[in-house]
């Protein structure tokens, strides 16, 4: 789990912006260092913020970004020369510049709910999902675990600048940073008075554990490394280590019951990340599974069944954890071989050929954040991957997509 797909690198590691996104300055906050919130290498962390405008002016949208996890001190130690450990190496690889897509974008033909409110995106530079809270440094390998304090320092931040007296809220996050959106769900509405309208949405986090779906001892495994390497026995939501181990308190089936805000899912059934990384470990996966997990062409109907069963352990999982049809719970499950929506107007607007019920992930996500109207929504016709992009070329994507979007 801790490799980056090169799909997922094209589609989320982008070092500079996109024609048509907004670019913003990526500041990093010096105020978190007398807290002992710094990121693996020691540095203070970073994020990027865009202030609400017009009639979006009390309504703050805090992203936090993703990026696998390091299991072991010495891919943390690998994190720590670039930029998911260290702010630097983050600023120097993005020129300073970080580019708002998608629902975080400005335009409001592509983001009518939510161009205009403050978007605060905190940068990912722990390898825990913003949970670990190690007081003391590694002495051997000079690393520093502090993903949680990050997390708190950076809400500080946001009370700070005038988050707290908003009328909606809203905090979201991908891929890990979507599991971390899911462990600090309810710390994040408590910030608020009762009168906010405080709800999360969760990017591609649902990361399956899936007990009887090949590779579980692996996904297990991987997780444990993480827990202790990053000494979160301690620090996971104690309503799920009270009843499971710690490691299985990373995944969000054993997670997602507790959480008392409301949380809307946003994910494809078969997901690329989770399909790529976590069924075969590295040393049990072929050249021939590769290609077919780069490049869907390439694979074989063996290959196609893993996916179907992936699909199948997915969505079972998924409607197993979310039994509750009211609205304090939503869902998007799609059928597009991806990983990674809501930062990429690709990805959450325009996907082509991707609508459920009738409407985009930013159009089900507006009404269910809104309450216009409920959204639990799974493709159950499509049992097969599909390939939603036109090309990997991103900004050539990004570009046809919108004109799509135009045009429809
Ligand atoms: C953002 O920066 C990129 C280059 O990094 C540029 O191509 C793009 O036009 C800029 N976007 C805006 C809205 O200025
Ligand atoms: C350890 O990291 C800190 C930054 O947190 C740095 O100031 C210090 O020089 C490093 N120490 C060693 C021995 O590399
Ligand atoms: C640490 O994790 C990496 C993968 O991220 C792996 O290749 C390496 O073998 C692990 N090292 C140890 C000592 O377990
Ligand atoms: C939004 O994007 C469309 C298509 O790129 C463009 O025509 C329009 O001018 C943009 N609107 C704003 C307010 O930037
Ligand atoms: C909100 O909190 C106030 C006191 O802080 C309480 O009087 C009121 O009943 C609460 N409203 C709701 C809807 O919970
Ligand atoms: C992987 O795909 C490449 C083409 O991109 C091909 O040349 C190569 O033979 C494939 N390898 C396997 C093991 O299928
Ligand atoms: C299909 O892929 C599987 C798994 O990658 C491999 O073991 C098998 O040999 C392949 N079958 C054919 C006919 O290429
Ligand atoms: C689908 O939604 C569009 C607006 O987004 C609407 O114009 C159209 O009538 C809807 N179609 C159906 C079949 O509901
Ligand atoms: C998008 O790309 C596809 C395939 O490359 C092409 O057929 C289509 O015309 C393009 N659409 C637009 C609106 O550019």
């Amino acid at each position: 789990m801790a490799a980056l797909l090169p799909a997922l690198t094209i589609l989320s590691l982008v070092a500079v912006g996109i024609d048509g996104y907004r670019n913003v300055t990526i500041s990093t906050l010096a105020s978190a260092v007398a807290k002992g919130a710094v990121c693996l290498d020691g540095t203070p962390p970073a994020y990027a913020y865009s202030p609400g405008f017009g009639d979006g002016i009390d309504n703050w949208h805090v992203y936090l970004e993703g990026g696998g996890w390091c299991e072991n001190t010495s891919s943390c130690l690998d994190r720590s020369t670039n930029g998911l450990g260290s702010s630097p190496k983050l600023i120097s690889s993005k020129n300073g510049i970080q580019s708002f897509g998608g629902m975080l974008e400005d335009n409001s033909t592509f983001n009518s709910d939510f161009y205009n409110w403050h978007v605060f995106r905190i940068f990912y530079c722990d390898g825990s999902s913003f949970t670990s809270d190690v007081e003391d440094v590694d002495p051997v390998h000079n690393l520093t675990y502090r993903g949680a304090r990050i997390y708190d320092a950076m809400m500080d931040e946001l009370l700070r600048i005038g988050m707290g007296n908003a009328k909606n809220a809203l905090l979201s996050g991908t891929s890990a940073g979507g599991l971390a959106t899911i462990l600090h769900c309810d710390k994040f509405q408590a910030l608020f008075h009762n009168t906010t309208r405080v709800k999360c949405v969760s990017d591609s986090g649902f990361f399956v554990y899936g007990e009887h779906f090949m590779g579980a001892d692996r996904r297990e495994a991987f997780f444990s490394d993480v827990v202790s390497t990053h000494g979160l026995t301690n620090t996971l939501p104690t309503s799920c280590t009270s009843k499971f181990r710690p490691t299985l308190c990373l995944f969000p089936e054993n997670l997602v019951q507790d959480i008392k805000t409301p949380l809307f899912l946003m994910e494809s059934s078969f997901d690329s990340y989770q399909i790529g990384e976590n069924v075969f470990s590295p040393s049990d996966k072929s050249p021939r599974w590769a290609n077919c997990t780069h490049n869907l062409m390439f694979c074989n109907w063996t290959e196609i069944k893993i996916m179907k069963d992936f699909r199948y352990t997915f969505i079972n999982t998924l409607k197993s954890t979310i039994t509750d049809s009211s609205s304090r719970r939503g869902y998007f499950v799609h059928s597009c071989y991806r990983h990674g929506h809501m930062a990429y107007t690709h990805g959450s607007t325009c996907l082509i050929g991707n609508k459920l019920a009738n409407k985009t992930i930013t159009q089900a996500v507006g009404d269910w954040y809104f309450d216009r109207s409920g959204f639990q929504e799974m493709d159950m016709l499509n049992d097969l991957p599909r390939t939603c992009t036109t090309t990997d070329d991103e900004a050539t994507f990004e570009k046809n997509c919108s004109d799509y979007y135009m045009q429809h």
